[in-house]
């Protein structure tokens, strides 16, 4: 993250004795980036954060990823998964299903209703967008009240869990990097402030504003590391002698944080704004972007919908999350629906989309777009949810019409 932030207490001198009431000392952490080298954090544990008592394997949700063979566009309709009352038996961790992924990223998504286990992924950075619900993220920054439209980016290592509230399930798309997430780096000063011309800033984002302190023994944490499974991947349990949530301070610039989708200010123009202007996050070899409501192109021969594009380094996944999205009319493409646009086929508006929005002057449109810069492939809920069709729209046949 890009500027200072201080909770509890720390002491006024880094990596000086910090004395609990009790007279012993708190065991200072350092959480860094890049080896020493980047962004850090400097957290004060009531504990040993070092400390575990066991270990056991702990296996992940299915990681197989097949490949998008033969080559098509795709649409895979994400609310057909976990259908009628299955959420109220699921985590929005361990209950992930795997979309898509690669060896940069990858895409989950969950119904949930039951707090996860405490967590935290060492394999990188997570985005994970809050479609639907509301929770409580509490992490060892302290806790984080995120609900509809929030981002919640959480720091690689970060211990966590989620606690669905309210009345409707909790529905999470996580968006996993095997790097770091963080804003573009054109919207920050060479010292990390947001510019002008940012669509956004320090004050809409979100951070942990206290402790959180808990008490337990025998805590079970989960861990998702690099590994040997399918993805590079493995699980392990570590069982910590006290509750990981035992940090009485911390300060830097390393934390988990939300961002609102509605604080997105949408960057437009006479003509057709191409897609960087609506970016909102970078990690290596991937970006992510939202199509947020807005007005739309003012020049009296605009053609508001795209043009149609070849993404010739990219594969485009985007994920339709409300309003109607003019560029996909016709398409069978709803609220819930993800459409997969790879590299190496020329994707746009379906037929008619063009002549339809000719003249309109607002989209009520809210899309969260991952780009990647290597080729996606296929998870087991991927393929569970393909609508086999989508390829066949542009045409109007194909070969099972
Ligand atoms: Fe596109």
């Amino acid at each position: 993250m890009a500027f200072y932030r201080q909770v509890g207490e720390v002491t006024p001198k880094r990596h000086t004795q910090f004395r609990r009431p009790d007279g012993g000392l708190y065991s200072e952490e350092l959480v860094g980036e890049e080896g020493f080298s980047s962004d850090s954090a400097l957290l004060y544990h009531r504990g040993i954060p070092s400390a575990i008592v066991d270990a056991r394997p702990w296996e992940l949700p299915d990681q197989t990823l097949t490949p998008n063979a033969p080559l098509v566009p795709r649409h895979l309709k994400l609310h057909d998964l976990f259908p009628g009352e299955e959420h109220k038996a699921v985590d929005a961790v361990t209950g992930r299903r795997l979309v898509l992924g690669n060896g940069d990223v990858r895409i989950s998504y969950a119904v949930s209703s039951l707090p996860s286990p405490y967590y935290r992924n060492a394999t990188g950075d997570e985005c994970v967008y809050v479609e639907r619900g509301a929770a409580t993220l509490e992490t060892t920054f302290g806790a984080l009240t995120v609900g509809r439209g929030d981002y919640v980016v959480i720091p690689r290592t970060t211990t966590h869990r989620w606690v669905p509230t309210g009345p409707e399930p909790l529905r999470t798309y996580a968006i996993e990097a095997n790097s770091h997430i963080a804003p573009p780096k054109r919207y920050l000063s060479r010292y990390g402030q947001f510019l002008e011309h940012a669509p956004y800033c320090e004050r809409d984002l979100r951070a942990p504003a206290e402790p959180l302190l808990a008490e337990g023994t025998d805590v079970e944490v989960y861990v998702k590391h690099r590994g040997t499974g399918p993805g590079g991947l493995a699980g392990t349990v570590h069982v910590l002698p006290e509750h990981p949530f035992d940090v009485v301070g911390w300060d830097g610039h390393l934390y988990p944080y939300a961002f609102n989708i509605a604080d997105y200010e949408p960057i437009t123009g006479r003509v057709h704004q191409p897609p960087p202007v609506h970016q909102v996050f970078e990690g290596a070899n991937f970006v992510i972007c939202n199509f947020v409501p807005r007005k739309v192109d003012y020049h009296p021969l605009a053609v508001p919908v795209p043009y149609y594009h070849s993404n010739v380094d990219s594969d485009e996944i985007m994920f339709y999350v409300d309003g109607d999205y003019e560029a996909r009319k016709g398409s069978g493409i709803g609220k819930g629906s993800i459409s997969v646009h790879p590299g190496g086929h020329s994707h746009g508006p379906q037929p008619g989309a063009v002549e339809r929005s000719l003249g309109v002057e607002y989209f009520d449109e809210l899309a969260v777009m991952v780009d990647t810069f290597r080729p996606l492939d296929l998870g087991e809920a991927g393929i569970a949810v393909d609508d086999g069709k989508y390829a066949w729209t542009w045409s109007g046949r194909g070969p099972s019409a």
